[in-house]
C-alpha cells in the first residue's frame, strides 16, 4: 500500500502536500512525487525523488513551485521497481492528466496491449494506464459532445475498464479541482474552510482539520476549494462528516495502540491483495516457471517457519519434494546442491544470511526465486525471478501479515501444480478464496476468545507450543512470536517429540499451547495432550469451533473456524499472533520495537 494526498484551497499547496506525505510515509516509502498546479499561469510543476520526504522537504524548501492545488504520492511499489520514472504522479501522452494511485490494477497489461496500444508509456507501473484511459475518455466525450466534458465523467468511464483496487486523485492542466475515487483502497476527504484535503489515511490531514469524510466503495468525488460533490453509481450521495478525536500518533496506527495489532488486523486484506492478480477466473499465474523437480527453500526466523509450512503445503498439494534450510546454516554447510530450484523466503528482501544463500545457490547454477514483500529489494536483484507477496509495509518488528501471505504464496504454488482430480482442485481453490474470511472470524472474536487467555498466559515465564504436520511450523511460529514480544521463554515442538526429553521440564508452571486442528493426525495429537496433562502441565488448545470433545482433555480452548486441514494454518496463525500480542500487552512490553531486535537483520 502507499500513500496519496491532495490539496485544493487558497494557501500554497507545496508545504501542505509535503507535510501530508511525511505523515503517511509509513504507508510506503521507496520513492515519492509531488505535483503543484499554478492556477494563474496554468503551469504544472512536478518533482519525483528516491529520497525520503524529509530530504525532499529540505531540497524543495526554496522551491519556486507556486500554486494552490497539489497532489502527492509516497510509494510502496507493486509493479515497476522503485525509481524516479516509476514514481507517481503519472500522466497521459500529452501530459495534461495527472494521477496518483494506491492499489493494484490487475488488468493493466491487457489495457496496454488493447485499448491503449497506441499510447507511449514512460513507466513500468500498472498505474500509468489510468491517466491514459482518462485522456481517451475525454477525447471520446469531447468528440461526441463537442464541449469539454467533465473530468469526473471521464474518470468514471476510465474506472469502468479497471480490474483491481484503487484509490486515486486525478487532476488536469487548468482544472481547479481534484477528482477522487476509491475501490478496495481507503480514501478520505479532510474538510477545511475554503480549502479541502484528500488522503489515503487520516494522519495526513489531522494537523490541518479533524473534520473527515470517509469515502465509501465506488464513490467518485469532485473536490474544489469551496465544494465537495460525491456520487456513487448514477446519483449524488451525501457522506457524513465525522469529527476525529485522535492524536496524530493514534491515527498513524489507525486507532490501534501498536503497529503489530494493526498489522494483524490487516491480515485479511493482505491475503486479498496477494491473491489479487495471481488468482483469477483464468486460474493461477505467479509469473514464474514453477516446473522444478525439487525445491530448496532458504530463510531465517519467521520466514523460515513459513518455509517449513510451505514444504508441507507444496508436498501435499503438488507432490513436489521440498527441502528447507536455515540460511545461516546452509551458507557454511556442504549441502549438495544439484538440479533444484532455490527459493529465498524473505519479507524484507535484505536479510544478510538469506542473501548469502541466494548467491551461493546461483554460484552452483541453481535457478533462484525470491519470495518477498519489498519490490526492488536486494533479493529481487540477485534472484532470477521474484514472486511478490503484497502485505504492504510491515512496521512492527514482529512479522505478522507478511508471514500469512508467505503461506498464501505456497498455497498458490502448490495448487498451480496440484496432483488431484479436477473436482477436488476446484474445491481447494474455493477454500483458498475463503481464507480471508477465516482470518476475519478469528479477528472478530479476539476480545472474547483470545484476550482472557493472554492475561492468563502473561503470568508464566516458560511456555511450550506443540503441533503436528502442517501445524508444526505454526507451533514454531507461535513460540517465536510470543518470545519476541512478551519476553516469555517459549519453545515450539513437534507434539510427538515432547516425550523425548522436554517432558522433563513439564510442571504446573509450564503451560502448553496445543494446536488441535481436526486433521488426519488429530487423535495422535490428542494422545500427546493427554500425556502432557498427565504430567501436570496446563494445556490451552487451539481447536475448531464445534469440536466439543477437546474440552474434556484441556484447561482452556481458543476457538478457530473449521476449514479443510491444509488451510488450518491460516486461522491458527491469526489466533497465535493475537495471543502473542495480547500476552505482551498484559506484560506491558515494548511491542513494536522489542529489545535487541531489528526489523531487518542486514548483518550476519
Ligand atoms: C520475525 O518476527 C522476526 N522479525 C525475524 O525472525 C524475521 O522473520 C527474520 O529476521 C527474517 O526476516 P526477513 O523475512 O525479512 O528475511
Ligand atoms: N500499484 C502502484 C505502483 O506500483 C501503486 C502501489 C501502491 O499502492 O503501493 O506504483
Amino acid at each position: 500500500m502507499c500513500g496519496i494526498v491532495g490539496y485544493v484551497g487558497e494557501r500554497e499547496a507545496l508545504p501542505i502536500i509535503l507535510n501530508s506525505l511525511q505523515r503517511i510515509e509509513y504507508r510506503g516509502y521507496d520513492s515519492c512525487g509531488i505535483l503543484v498546479q499554478d492556477n494563474n499561469e496554468g503551469k504544472i510543476h512536478v518533482h519525483k525523488s528516491m529520497k525520503s520526504i524529509a530530504q525532499l522537504k529540505k531540497n524543495m524548501s526554496k522551491s519556486e513551485y507556486a500554486g494552490t492545488l497539489g497532489i502527492g504520492h509516497t510509494r510502496w511499489a507493486t509493479h515497476g521497481v522503485p525509481s524516479r520514472r516509476n514514481a507517481h504522479p503519472h500522466f497521459d501522452c500529452d501530459g495534461e492528466i495527472a494521477v496518483v494511485h494506491n492499489g493494484i490494477i490487475e488488468n493493466f497489461q491487457a489495457l496496454k496491449e488493447g485499448p491503449l496500444s497506441n499510447c507511449r508509456f514512460k513507466s513500468d507501473t500498472d498505474t500509468e494506464v489510468i491517466p491514459h484511459l482518462i485522456h481517451q475518455s475525454l477525447e471520446k466525450f469531447n468528440h461526441q459532445t463537442s464541449q469539454k466534458s467533465s473530468i469526473k465523467d471521464a474518470v468514471r468511464e476510465c474506472l469502468s475498464h479497471l480490474k483491481g483496487s484503487y484509490a486515486i486523485i486525478a487532476t488536469a492542466k487548468g482544472f481547479d479541482g481534484l477528482v477522487v475515487a476509491r475501490k478496495d483502497s481507503p480514501l478520505i476527504i479532510g474538510v477545511g474552510d475554503r480549502e479541502n484535503f484528500i488522503a489515503s489515511d487520516v494522519p495526513a490531514v489531522l494537523d490541518q482539520t479533524n473534520r473527515i469524510i470517509y469515502l465509501e466503495e465506488g464513490d467518485i468525488a469532485v473536490v474544489k476549494k469551496d465544494s465537495i460533490y460525491i456520487e456513487n453509481g448514477d446519483s449524488e450521495v451525501k457522506r457524513e462528516e465525522k469529527i476525529i478525536p485522535w492524536t496524530i500518533e493514534d491515527a498513524e496506527k489507525g486507532g490501534y495502540e501498536h503497529f503489530m495489532l494493526k498489522e494483524i488486523h490487516e491480515e485479511p486484506k493482505a491475503i486479498i491483495d496477494t491473491l489479487r492478480g495471481y488468482l483469477s477466473e483464468d486460474g493461477i499465474n505467479l509469473g514464474v516457471e514453477f516446473d522444478a523437480g525439487r525445491i530448496l527453500m532458504v530463510a531465517c526466523g519467521t520466514s523460515y517457519y513459513a518455509a517449513l509450512c510451505g514444504k508441507y503445503i507444496i508436498e501435499h498439494l503438488a507432490k513436489v519434494p521440498v527441502q528447507v534450510e536455515l540460511a545461516s546454516e546452509f551458507n557454511y554447510s556442504d549441502f549438495v546442491l544439484d538440479d533444484m530450484m532455490v527459493m529465498a523466503i524473505t519479507q524484507s528482501g535484505e536479510t544478510a544470511d538469506t542473501l548469502m544463500a541466494l548467491k551461493k545457490a546461483k554460484r552452483f547454477g541453481c535457478k533462484t526465486v525470491a519470495i518477498t514483500n519489498v519490490v526492488g529489494s536486494t533479493a529481487t536483484r540477485i534472484a532470477d525471478d521474484t514472486i511478490y507477496v503484497r502485505a504492504g509495509p510491515e512496521i512492527g518488528v514482529a512479522a505478522t501479515k507478511s508471514f500469512i501471505v508467505q503461506l498464501v504464496t505456497f498455497y498458490l504454488l502448490g495448487l498451480s501444480r496440484a496432483k488431484m482430480p479436477e473436482r477436488e482442485l476446484v474445491e481447494r481453490i474455493d477454500d483458498l478464496k475463503w481464507i480471508p474470511q477465516l482470518a476475519q472470524v478469528v479477528l472478530d472474536e479476539e476480545d472474547v476468545n483470545i484476550q482472557k487467555h493472554a492475561r492468563y498466559l502473561a503470568g508464566y515465564e516458560n511456555v511450550f507450543f506443540v503441533g503436528r504436520g502442517v501445524n508444526l511450523s505454526i507451533a514454531l511460529e507461535g513460540a517465536l512470536k510470543l518470545k519476541e514480544v512478551s519476553y516469555i521463554h517459549a519453545e515450539g515442538y513437534a507434539a510427538g517429540e515432547l516425550k523425548h526429553g522436554p517432558f522433563a521440564l513439564l510442571t504446573k508452571d509450564t503451560p502448553v499451547i496445543a494446536i488441535l486442528s481436526r486433521d488426519h493426525i488429530y487423535e495422535k495429537t490428542l494422545v500427546n495432550v493427554k500425556e502432557i496433562k498427565a504430567r501436570g502441565a496446563p494445556v490451552i488448545a487451539i481447536a475448531e469451533t464445534g469440536d466439543d470433545e477437546v474440552e474434556k482433555y484441556v484447561d482452556r480452548v481458543i476457538r478457530v473456524p473449521k476449514t479443510s486441514a491444509i488451510f488450518s494454518p491460516i486461522p491458527n496463525t491469526v489466533a497465535l499472533h493475537l495471543l502473542a500480542y495480547w500476552t505482551a500487552k498484559a506484560r506491558r512490553c515494548e511491542i513494536d520495537k522489542p529489545r535487541n531486535l531489528a526489523k531487518s537483520v542486514t548483518v550476519e
